[in-house]
């Protein structure tokens, strides 16, 4: 799909992978880029730099763990620019734990991770189907096709965006509604790399594992990724081009994979 002349929504725009999306879409001449994110301050300097450039483009401070606060989004959304034709869905969090992990962290995985991209597409998709057709491009991770040492309630929520896509691509293809899912591994955001005082020991072996498991992209280079994935109508995004021969490997020999994963966590952790 081209993207001129859309009307582009996307969550998490205020930093990372969200906010080079944000900045690349609007090279290709969209009506609008609407900027969403928890971090008001951040979504709203995006949508001044992008309206600066002489892209149209507005922000709404939305907390996504908060069903209520997605109706409303979508209803000023729908309000002030129509409704959305392009719906990015990238904006995540990340706990590192294993099964100690706080049922808080939990709950706002799901939330965010899962629950935020469901309704999301519950509040859009109905409006691009009566506009005949439109584009959804979910962002799981590396996770959500095999698994995050380190990071329990990521790699299952990052399972679910992955399921949740694949599911709304079969679905509502018949009604010209495109569907990709964007899994990369490391990317230079605050996500991977959080500030000091932030991180636990599970931080540091989720980070430990990713960092070696294939190269730190720019989150610019994710975003040109993903404009040519969307170009070809692909549903995985793999960034990382690795991503796919692990992801074939666990899938054609899952006993040997989860052994051979079992191996890696115990050298990182030094055992
Ligand atoms: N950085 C990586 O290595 C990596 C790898 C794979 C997948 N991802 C995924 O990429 C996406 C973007 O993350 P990033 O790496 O750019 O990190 P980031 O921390 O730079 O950006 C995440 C953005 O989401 C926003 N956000 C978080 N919770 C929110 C909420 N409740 N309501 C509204 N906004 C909220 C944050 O304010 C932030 O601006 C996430 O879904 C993440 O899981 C990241």
């Amino acid at each position: 799909m081209k993207l001129r002349g859309k009307s582009i929504l996307v969550t998490g725009a205020a930093s990372g992978i969200g906010r080079a999306i944000a900045r690349r879409v609007a090279s290709e001449e969209p009506s609008v880029v609407i900027c969403v994110d928890k971090n008001e301050r951040g979504a709203s300097t995006v949508a001044g730099e992008l309206a600066a450039g002489g892209t149209s483009s507005y922000s709404v401070a939305v907390d996504l763990a908060d069903r209520e606060a997605i109706e409303l989004l979508a209803h000023v959304v729908t309000e002030q620019s129509g409704g959305v034709d392009v719906l990015f869905a990238n904006a995540g969090v990340s706990f590192g734990g294993g099964l100690d992990t706080l049922e808080e962290a939990w709950q706002t995985s799901w939330d965010v991770n899962v629950m935020a991209q469901v309704r999301l597409a519950r509040s859009f998709i109905p409006g691009m189907i009566e506009r005949g057709g439109g584009y959804v491009v979910n962002t799981a991770s590396a996770a959500g096709l095999l698994t995050n040492l380190g990071a329990l309630s990521y790699a299952v929520t990052k399972h679910g965006s992955v399921a949740l896509s694949e599911w709304i691509a079969i679905t509502h293809g018949r009604d010209n509604i495109k569907v990709s899912v964007l899994c990369p591994m490391g990317v230079r955001t605050n996500m991977l790399f959080p500030e000091e005082g932030r991180q636990n020991d599970e931080h540091r072996l989720a980070q430990a594992a990713v960092l070696e498991a294939g190269d730190v992209l720019e989150p610019e280079e994710v975003a040109d990724k993903v404009v040519a994935a969307m170009d070809a109508e692909e549903f995985l995004i793999l960034p990382h081009e690795n991503v796919r021969s692990f992801y074939s490997f666990r899938a054609n020999d899952t006993s040997k994979w989860i052994a051979a994963m079992a191996r890696y966590q115990d050298r990182l952790a030094g055992d």
